[in-house]
C-alpha cells in the first residue's frame, strides 16, 4: 500500500466524517452538502469538485478500531467496482478534524478493511466472472505519522490476509477441499508465512499413530482422513501455545444421517481447522514471540457400507473407550485424539479449540457470539476482552460437573452425546476428559458464527472468526507474560 504525506494529482479522495464533526473545516469546498451527512456510520455522500471526485464516509461517534474496519469494509465493499486509479482516503484532514491523534491500530483497522472488502467470492465462476476492480487506496498522513502508517498498514494486510484465508477455506466446496487437500492448504499457509506443516495421511498412517477416533469417524468414506501438524518456533523458550481445529470436510452426520434440508451448509464443518490455519499464518507472519502448535484432524462424515455405527465402542488416542451413539457427533471424537495428541506431545501451556460442533451453541447464541468453555477464569476473561476488541465475540457457558453424567455410557468410559438438554455443555465435558486435566484449555463452539448471512454474499459465507481473536489474545498474553 503507498504512503505519502501529500497528494494532489489523484482523482479520487475519500474523507472520514465523524458524527458533529465540523465538515466545513475538513472539505471547504463541501459546504453545500453539509446537511446532507451527518458522519453516521456507513453513511456516503460523494460529489465532484474541479473534476475531482469526493467520497463522504459517515464513521460514526468515538468510532473504535473495529468500527473503522467494519465501516470501511462495507463502503469500500460497496463502491469497489466504481472507483479508479488512486483513490486517496485523506487520514491527514481526519486526524485534524477529530482533534484526537490517530492511532496505529485504527489505521490497521482501516487498512484491514480496505483488503477484506477486495475478496471475491464468485472465485469458481466462469460464465459471469466477476468484474475486475481498478483502484488502488492510498494513504495521505501528516509527516509525523509516516512511520506509524506504514507499520500499521502492513499489520493490516497481514490480518486481512489470515482473516480471509479462514474464510475462503470455509466457503471451497467440499469437493475441492478433501482432508489431503486441507493439508496442502496448510503447507501453502506455511510457505508463506514460514512455519512447518506435516502430517500423517491415510487410514494406516491414523492407525499407526493411534489416531483412533480420528480413524473412526473416517471409516465410512473413500476419503483418506488427514492429521496435519503445524507449527511456528521464532526461538527457544517461548511460552507454548496449542491449537485444535474441527476438520470435517463435509458433515452428512454418517448413518445417524442428517436431513436433506440444510446439510449443504455442512461444508463449513472445517471452520475450526480455518480458524487454526488462518491463525498460524498470522501469527507467524506477525512474528509474535509464541511458539505456537496448530493441530488439524480432518476427514469427511460419510454413511457408507464400513461406517461407524449408533452403539459401536471405539478406541481414542488417550486410551479412553467412547460409546458412539450418534454418529452426527463426530466433531469432538476428531477433537478427543487431537486434544489428547496435542497435551500429550506438547504440553502446552494455553490449549484452546476451535469447533463448529453444536447446533446446541446456536440455539444458545445465534449467530452473534461463539461459546466459551473453560473451568480457568482468568483464561475465560482473557478471551472476553480479546472478543471485544476484536469483534469476534465469544460468551462464557458453564463447564459444570453436574453436566458430566449426561456422558455417561453403561459399557464405555463415556458416550459421545449428552441427550436431555444443555447440548452445547454436554459436548465441552465430553471435550474434557481428553485434556489430561490442564489448567488452561479453553473450547470455543463457532458453529453459528463460522459460516454466516453477512452483507458481503448473497448466501451465507465464511467469516474468518477466531484469527483476529487469537491474535487480539496473544498479542496481550504475550505481553502480560513478559513483566
Ligand atoms: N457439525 C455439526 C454441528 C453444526 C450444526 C454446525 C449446525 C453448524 C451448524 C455437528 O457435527 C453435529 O451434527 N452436531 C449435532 C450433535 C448431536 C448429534 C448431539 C447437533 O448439534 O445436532
Ligand atoms: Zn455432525
Ligand atoms: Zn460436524
Amino acid at each position: 500500500m503507498v504512503i505519502r504525506t501529500n497528494f494532489n494529482e489523484a482523482k479520487t479522495y475519500i474523507f472520514l466524517v465523524e458524527k458533529g464533526m465540523s465538515l466545513a473545516a475538513l472539505v471547504p469546498f463541501a459546504k453545500s452538502n453539509e446537511n446532507e451527512l451527518n458522519g453516521d456510520a456507513k453513511e456516503i455522500t460523494t460529489f465532484f469538485h474541479e473534476e475531482k471526485k469526493y467520497v463522504l464516509i459517515g464513521v460514526g461517534e468515538q468510532p473504535q478500531p473495529k468500527d473503522f474496519r467494519s465501516i470501511l469494509r462495507s463502503v469500500l465493499f460497496q463502491l469497489k467496482k466504481k472507483l479508479k486509479g488512486e483513490v486517496v482516503l485523506d487520514l491527514k484532514s481526519y486526524q485534524q478534524g477529530r482533534n484526537r491523534p490517530l492511532l496505529e491500530e485504527e489505521v490497521a483497522a482501516m487498512v484491514e478493511g480496505y483488503h477484506l472488502s477486495l475478496y471475491e467470492i464468485g472465485f469458481l465462476k466462469t460464465q459471469e466472472k466477476p468484474a475486475e476492480v481498478h483502484y488502488k487506496l492510498v494513504l495521505q498522513v501528516e509527516e509525523s505519522f509516516l512511520e506509524i502508517a506504514k507499520k500499521a498498514s502492513e499489520k493490516g494486510k497481514i490480518l486481512a490476509d489470515g482473516v480471509l484465508r479462514a474464510a475462503h477455506l470455509i466457503n471451497i466446496p467440499s469437493n475441492k477441499k478433501t482432508a489431503v487437500r486441507l493439508v496442502d492448504f496448510a503447507k501453502e499457509a506455511g510457505e508463506k508465512a514460514g512455519f512447518s506443516v506435516r502430517a500423517f495421511i491415510g487410514k494406516d498412517e491414523i492407525a499407526k499413530e493411534r489416531l483412533f477416533a480420528l480413524k473412526a469417524v473416517n471409516q465410512g468414506s473413500t476419503n483418506p482422513p488427514a492429521f496435519i501438524i503445524m507449527e511456528y518456533k521464532p526461538a527457544e523458550n517461548l511460552p507454548k501455545v496449542g491449537l485444535v481445529g474441527k476438520g470435517i470436510t463435509f458433515d452428512t452426520g454418517g448413518i445417524s444421517i442428517k436431513d436433506s434440508q440444510n446439510m449443504y451448509y455442512m461444508k463449513s464443518d472445517m471452520g475450526g481447522a480455518a480458524t487454526v490455519i488462518g491463525t498460524l499464518e498470522t501469527v507467524a507472519r506477525l512474528g509474535l514471540p509464541v511458539h505456537l502448535i496448530g493441530i488439524v484432524p480432518a476427514t469427511d462424515n460419510m454413511p457408507d457400507g464400513g461406517a461407524l455405527q449408533p452403539s459401536d465402542v471405539i478406541d481414542s488416542y488417550a486410551g479412553i473407550t467412547i460409546e458412539v451413539e450418534d454418529t452426527d457427533a463426530e466433531g469432538r471424537l476428531i477433537l478427543a485424539d487431537g486434544l489428547a495428541y496435542l497435551e500429550k506431545n506438547y504440553q502446552p501451556d494455553v490449549m484452546i479449540d476451535f469447533a463448529t460442533l453444536t447446533g446446541s451453541s446456536i440455539m444458545a447464541l445465534g449467530y452473534v457470539a461463539a461459546a466459551l468453555f473453560t473451568a480457568n477464569d482468568t483464561l475465560a476473561q482473557q478471551l472476553y476482552e480479546a472478543g471485544q476488541r476484536s469483534d469476534n465475540r465469544v460468551w462464557r457457558l458453564p463447564l459444570w460437573d453436574d453436566y458430566a453424567k449426561q456422558n455417561h455410557s453403561d459399557v464405555a468410559d463415556v458416550k459421545n452425546i449428552g441427550g436431555s438438554g444443555a447440548g452445547a455443555i454436554t459436548a465441552a465435558k465430553f471435550l474434557e476428559k481428553f485434556t489430561n486435566n490442564h489448567k488452561a484449555w479453553a473450547h470455543l463452539d463457532i458453529a453459528g458464527v463460522a459460516y454466516a448471512d453477512s452483507e458481503f454474499s448473497k448466501m451465507r459465507s465464511g467469516t474468518g472468526f477466531g484469527v483476529r481473536l487469537m491474535v487480539e489474545f496473544l498479542e496481550k498474553w504475550l505481553a502480560l507474560r513478559s513483566h
